[in-house]
């Protein structure tokens, strides 16, 4: 019999129990062997809870208990959440968390701490078996880049603007109201919780060590009635996307929105579903598609977790024999794409000729042009062929210096 002890009983933890308990007779058919949920530690003890497992409010019931193989850390946080998965591992318990902010900050420590199994499957796109797919089933292959729609709640907002006109503030106060945004949304809208996803896979993929405050990360927050007209105008749709690309010896790693085709099969994930591609030499491009998150999507990744531990898995936590990576991390500077910038100004003669000026000036060619006008003022939208982030940005900072510039020019990535 193996032993579970479960470090947080919130929304993913009870699903732990109630999977681990309904599902009993198929886990032990696949497992030959029973896997008991013992004991829960939460914060609270007089919460009212639909659960059936014994609860403590102390860690340590659970850390200091020497019957129980298997630590779940489902508690969230960082730092507190490292100490107890440290403490965990070095008092020699398998552990299974679905904390990717833990992981975004804390994976090469907690890989040097312990050679016991480390599952964090639940980590990534809940639902979806990504980690595994990378690490397993894809690990004979070189990866060349990897992107996708890691954040529901984003991609649910995202959905409603483009499809059904909500403005930002409308959407975003419709998926608190649904649950599906936290009070304070900055994580979710703000691209962290989706870069903390694509640190781990790029660190799968790369070996590549980078923390969050190192990558570019940009939310959905400044979208507006102007992209959207651009995006169905040239048959784009837009995504916050993850992406991790392997340019060289460098890892472009980065979290923001993108105009993408429409025939892109990405784009046409809409809601709160989440989906990953990933390019390998040898498999070329490979889809997943799934529940990103939800109590019962993200245990039913942590208990497979579980399951792997006691079918006696033991691989290193990232899937190397060292965390020597070969690959450095891009500067954002140098990102190479396409862009799509706006800029509102004073519909003046001469207007458009000095901003294109600036633009050929930084090497910046422009693809498309769209120009939205009212009685004094005008919205000029344009694309670019491919250019340097650099270039883009350092042109925008003298666009906005011009006497009829309104407002600071914004842009916006395109991902082809
Ligand atoms: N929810 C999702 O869909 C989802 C998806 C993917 C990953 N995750 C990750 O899974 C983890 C858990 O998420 P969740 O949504 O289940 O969170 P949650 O509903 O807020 O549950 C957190 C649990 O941890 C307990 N807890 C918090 N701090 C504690 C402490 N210091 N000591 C003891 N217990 C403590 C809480 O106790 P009380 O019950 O007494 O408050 C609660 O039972 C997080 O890392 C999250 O990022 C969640």
């Amino acid at each position: 019999m193996l032993k579970v002890g479960i470090i947080g009983v919130g929304t993913v933890g009870s699903s732990v129990v109630k999977i681990l308990q309904n599902s009993k007779d198929l886990i032990t058919s696949k497992v030959n062997q029973e896997i008991v949920p013992v004991l829960g530690v939460v914060k609270n003890l007089s919460k009212k809870r639909d659960i059936d497992i014994t609860l403590s409010d102390n860690i340590d019931d659970i850390l200091n208990n020497d019957d129980i193989d298997i630590v779940v850390e489902l508690m969230g946080g960082v730092e507190d959440a490292y100490e107890v998965v440290k403490r965990a591992l070095l008092k020699g318990k398998y552990v299974v968390t679905a904390n990717k902010a833990l992981l975004a900050y804390h994976r090469y420590d907690l890989e040097s701490i312990s050679n016991k199994h480390l599952g964090y499957e639940a980590s990534v796109a809940g639902g979806i078996p990504i980690v595994k797919a990378l690490k397993e089933g894809l690990s004979a292959n070189n990866i060349s880049s990897i992107k996708g729609i890691m954040n529901g709640t984003s991609n649910f907002m995202l959905t409603k603007m483009i499809k059904e006109g909500f403005k930002y503030d409308e959407i975003l106060k419709i998926a608190q109201d649904l649950g599906y945004a936290e009070a304070d949304p900055t994580f979710d809208v703000g691209g962290h919780d989706a870069a903390h996803k694509i640190l781990i896979l790029a660190s799968i993929a790369y070996n590549i060590d980078a923390k969050p405050e190192e990558i570019l990360i940009e939310g959905i927050e400044n979208i507006t009635k102007d992209e959207i007209k651009f995006a169905k105008e040239f048959g784009y749709e837009i995504k916050l996307l993850g992406i991790c690309k392997k340019i060289g010896s460098e890892i472009d790693i980065r979290v923001h929105p993108v105009f993408i085709s429409c025939d892109d099969m990405i784009s046409k994930v809409n809601g709160v579903m989440n989906a990953i591609t990933v390019k390998g030499d040898m498999v070329e491009e490979s889809m997943y598609y799934g529940p990103g998150a939800g109590g019962d999507a993200t245990a039913s990744a942590v208990v497979a977790d579980i399951i792997d531990i006691a079918r006696g898995h033991n691989d290193s936590l990232l899937g190397y024999t060292d965390n020597k990576s070969t690959y450095t991390l891009m500067s954002s500077d140098d990102i190479h794409t396409e862009y799509y910038v706006r800029i509102h100004v004073a519909d003046e003669i001469g207007v458009l000729n000095q901003i294109t000026k600036i633009f050929a000036s930084k090497n910046i060619s422009i693809s498309t042009f769209l120009q939205n006008s009212d009685e004094k003022t005008a919205t000029l939208l344009f694309s670019t062929h491919k250019a340097k982030e650099k270039n883009i940005k350092s042109a925008l900072v003298e666009i906005e210096k011009l006497s009829f510039v309104k407002e600071k020019p914004s842009m916006m990535r395109i991902e082809k």
